[in-house]
């Protein structure tokens, strides 16, 4: 991080005080005495008290820089913020304590000037939102996620404003933590451990948490895109699981792997690994030993996973959603792990998140763990930097860039990325051009 200004502005959500007009207040303060290793100086401090109310700050970058910049949450590492700064931008990051912002609570972030934003997942970005921004004056959005079911594109459209989002480095991080969950939930690794500390363990015993053997199992994924086809190649080439597969796309990279693999076993003396491309979603439900779903999120996937369909799911199979919540009818499940205490689900996402459905999390059979999927250093920092280059980009006038996988450019630390936007989801909607690079 180089030595850049930073100045907090402190507000009290129940006083409604104006964004904008703090910002043209200055107080001196040194920072030095207080972080002397820190290499920011802390410029401004704006304090506003009320008995009641929690303090909400904004921290600030780069205070006269020309395009102003928000982020409605703070995000991991200093490297996007270094980046938008360089590039003359005032970034504002909103550290109210609130996890998820209100369509008001953004809309006062947003205030009367505003070149774009860089929100989070839980947001409702729609004709509101859209609207606010584009009367500040915004010309992009970027959600820090790969999946933007909480963006209303459409809107977007109509306001001319840019949409990011951030595949490329989500896929191998979001793909372990489904292996993560598929071996957890078939080695019953929480049960066990909640048993641990409870102070129950007397000894071994032949029955103590039996579960599962992957090796020489099927592996069902649902959705073999980026993120499906790396965790079905986790599965296959670690485990040496069989694949089933059910996509409306071929995925021949994945098929060529298996192939590969499983010639590779063969000519050492092992049991070779097979796949297959299902013709529909139930054969893969009623073939799989443990299957984990990776669609996106839309009308035609909500419910996908619905009682008729947990029904002709093998008794003690393994149901892992890293997906979106609503992928899964949460009520049926919950059902479904009552009435079948041998199936078991690894669950990252819920239907109406942060909430579960009623009996969830009182199911042993269920393993729950809070939407952390992206969740490794590497690949935050990455959406970070990617999110906050679509918002750039835009702002700059840049193109956008032309494969929006191949993001390493983006990603490398000893150079300066390129100057493109690495994702914008409505890019042709909006007649953007295409870098040439
Ligand atoms: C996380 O769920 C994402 O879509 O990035």
């Amino acid at each position: 991080m180089q030595n850049r200004p930073l100045d907090f502005l402190f507000d009290f959500k129940p006083q409604k005080f104006l964004l904008s007009e703090l910002k043209n207040w200055t107080f001196f303060k040194s920072q030095d005495t207080l972080f002397p290793n820190s290499r920011h100086s802390l410029l401004e401090a704006f304090f506003f008290c009320s008995p009641m109310a929690k303090p909400v700050a904004i921290e600030v970058y780069n205070p006269n820089g020309k395009y102003r910049v928000v982020s409605t949450k703070p995000m991991p590492g200093t490297r996007w913020i270094n980046l938008l700064i360089d590039q003359g931008c005032r970034v504002e990051i909103c550290h109210l304590k609130k996890t998820i912002l209100s369509v008001e609570d953004i809309i006062d972030l947003i205030g009367n000037k505003c070149d774009g934003v860089i929100g989070q997942l839980t947001e409702d970005w729609g004709e509101t939102l859209f609207s606010a921004l584009s009367k500040a004056g915004g010309k992009a959005f970027s959600n820090m996620a790969v999946g933007y079911n909480n963006v209303d594109v459409e809107a977007a459209n109509k306001y001319g404003i840019a949409v990011g989002n951030t595949p490329g480095v989500l896929t191998e991080t979001t793909a372990e933590l489904a292996a993560s969950l598929s071996l957890a939930a078939a080695r019953r690794i929480v049960e066990a451990d909640g048993f641990m500390r409870a102070g129950l363990y007397e000894g071994w015993l032949p029955h103590l948490f039996v579960g599962n053997l992957l090796k020489g199992q099927t592996v069902g994924v649902i959705g073999a895109g980026r993120i499906g086809s790396a965790y079905a190649r986790m599965m296959v080439e670690g485990f040496k699981m069989n694949l089933i597969y059910y996509d409306l796309y071929q995925s021949t990279r994945l098929e060529k792997f298996v192939t590969a693999y499983g010639q590779f076993l063969k000519a050492n003396g092992e049991q070779p690994v097979t796949w297959k491309r299902a013709s529909s979603m139930e054969e893969v439900l009623r073939e799989a030993d443990l299957i984990s779903l990776h669609p996106v999120l839309d009308k035609t996937t909500y419910h996908l996973v619905n009682k008729e369909r947990l029904a002709i799911m093998k008794k003690e199979a393994i149901l892992v959603n890293c997906s979106r919540g609503p992928v899964i009818d949460e009520a049926a499940l919950v059902d479904h792990l009552r009435e079948n205490p041998m199936f078991r689900v690894g669950l990252d996402v819920f239907e109406e998140e942060p909430f579960m459905k009623p009996g969830l999390a009182d199911m042993k059979n269920a393993i729950v763990v809070p939407h952390i999927a992206s969740a490794s250093k590497w690949t935050r920092e990455g959406m970070a930097t990617l999110a906050a280059l679509n918002v750039l980009g835009r702002i700059k006038g840049y193109p956008i860039w032309s494969d929006p996988n191949r993001v390493d450019p983006f990603l490398n630390e000893n150079a300066s990325p390129p100057n493109a936007s690495p994702s914008i989801v409505n890019s042709k909607a909006l007649g953007l051009p295409v870098s040439k690079l």
